[in-house]
């Protein structure tokens, strides 16, 4: 999340400045305020006017045409950056930077600034491997300038190898990283995700609506604020986020003997995943057919409690609960609290719009021994973080 951040965007003048419109939109839509220098170079690949309408800020090229406005613009920017971020960052520009030359706003900016720096070199894989630009890059390094990574592959000259510029959610996402606190760092948590599938024959199964937004939302940010996280997902179509120990499982037996291995290692066992409550009673090895039969009836059975198994042999976990209801929420929800043995319970009203199953949305009540505190709508990602905020005041 990098609501309210100041973000100070360097283009400069290689084929992936295109590519840096994409990354203005991402930053804008985690909540950035972006403002973006182009080199004059960079201007010959995209348009000034595409950067000022995606960041709703002026795009300065020209050191010299802002001194009619009585500021020193290059001072100016500089203070007002929490962050520098070069992307495409050319080899002329690393180089300049690297022996401290300020012949354009780009690089007087890169010489008065007060903020860290986070480049992203993009450029021909020679002119990467060339001992000069290894040597520039050794130079920024020892700087403390945050250097990513290339990407490898196919390049727009028509080479192959080392220098693409890394992908535009990658360079957000480093940025994201930079500014996330790390209060989790080193704290096992395991999150389960998704809807289990009880199947009835080969090609049917009892499974729910669950989407798996919340639990992954949960996984990306306690991994971000520097968690172990394992992620058991069940039926989930989302993408796992990088770097967490991804699980899947397919139904509620499964889900169980997963978090069974993973419980007495962990600190946090936090659970938004929708388990089934019962499965078939049988298991038919071949399709039901309808042929001869006017009503079909499946015995159910029911399914284990997942948290009420694993918050038996609680050895000091923090243990969060969901619950999702479509009536009496509090009167269920702390009902629930008590039965499962849990921390606090995250509630959410499934028949009300823009809450529950598969939306990006959720409007929740946390209700813990103490309270239930009602919060208004907003979105997973940022009920993730509100969640992992009460667990690092539980944390010992
Ligand atoms: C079509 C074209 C593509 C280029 N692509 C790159 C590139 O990807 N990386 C790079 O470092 N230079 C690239 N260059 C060379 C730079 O534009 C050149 O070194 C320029 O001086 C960089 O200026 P700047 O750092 O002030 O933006 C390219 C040049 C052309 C004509």
């Amino acid at each position: 999340m990098l609501k309210n951040k100041n973000i100070l965007l360097g283009v400069t003048g290689g084929i992936a400045a295109y590519k840096a419109l994409d990354i203005v939109s991402r930053l804008k839509k985690q909540g950035a305020n972006v403002k973006v220098i182009m080199t004059d170079h960079a201007t010959e690949f995209v348009q000034p006017l595409s950067f000022q309408t995606l960041s709703g800020n002026v795009v300065y090229v020209d050191m010299f045409e802002k001194l009619a406005n009585m500021d020193v613009e290059h001072i100016s920017l500089a203070k007002w950056a929490d962050l520098i971020l070069l992307a495409p960052a050319s080899a002329n520009t690393l180089a300049k930077m690297a022996y401290g030359l300020c012949d354009n706003m780009l690089t007087t900016v890169l010489l008065a600034k007060r903020s860290p720096v986070m480049v992203a070199p993009a450029m021909n894989t020679y002119m990467l491997k060339n001992p000069r630009t290894q040597e520039n890059l050794k130079i920024l390094e020892k700087d403390g300038v945050h250097i990513l990574p290339t990407d490898a592959g196919h390049l727009a000259c028509g080479d192959d190898g080392e220098g693409k510029l890394l992908a535009p959610e990658k360079i957000v996402d480093f940025v994201d990283q930079f500014f996330t606190k790390k209060d989790l760092e080193g704290v096992d948590i395991v999150v389960t995700a998704g809807g289990t599938r009880e199947p009835i024959d080969p090609v049917r199964y009892i499974g729910n609506r669950s989407s798996g937004k919340m639990g992954y939302a949960i996984a990306k940010a306690a991994q971000r604020r520097g968690a172990k996280v394992h992620l058991i997902s069940a039926n989930s179509s989302l993408e796992p986020p990088l770097g967490v120990d991804f699980i899947s499982v397919q139904t509620t037996q499964d889900l169980l003997d997963a978090a069974d291995k993973l419980f007495d290692d962990c600190q946090v066992y936090i659970s938004p995943a929708a388990p089934s409550d019962f499965r078939p009673k049988s298991y038919q090895d071949q399709k039901i057919k309808r042929k001869g039969k006017d009503e079909l009836t499946i015995e159910l059975t029911q399914n284990p409690d997942v948290i009420g198994t694993l918050s038996k042999r609680k050895k000091g976990q923090i243990m969060v609960a969901f619950a999702a209801e479509s009536q009496n929420l509090v009167e269920h929800a702390s009902e629930k609290l008590a039965r499962k043995n849990v921390d606090f319970i995250v509630a959410n009203n499934i028949v009300k719009k823009d809450a529950g199953f598969s939306t990006d949305t959720n409007i929740v009540t946390i209700i813990d021994k103490e309270a239930a505190t009602d919060y208004a709508k907003q979105s997973k990602e940022d009920l993730a973080e509100i969640i992992l905020d009460k667990i690092v005041d539980l944390l010992p």
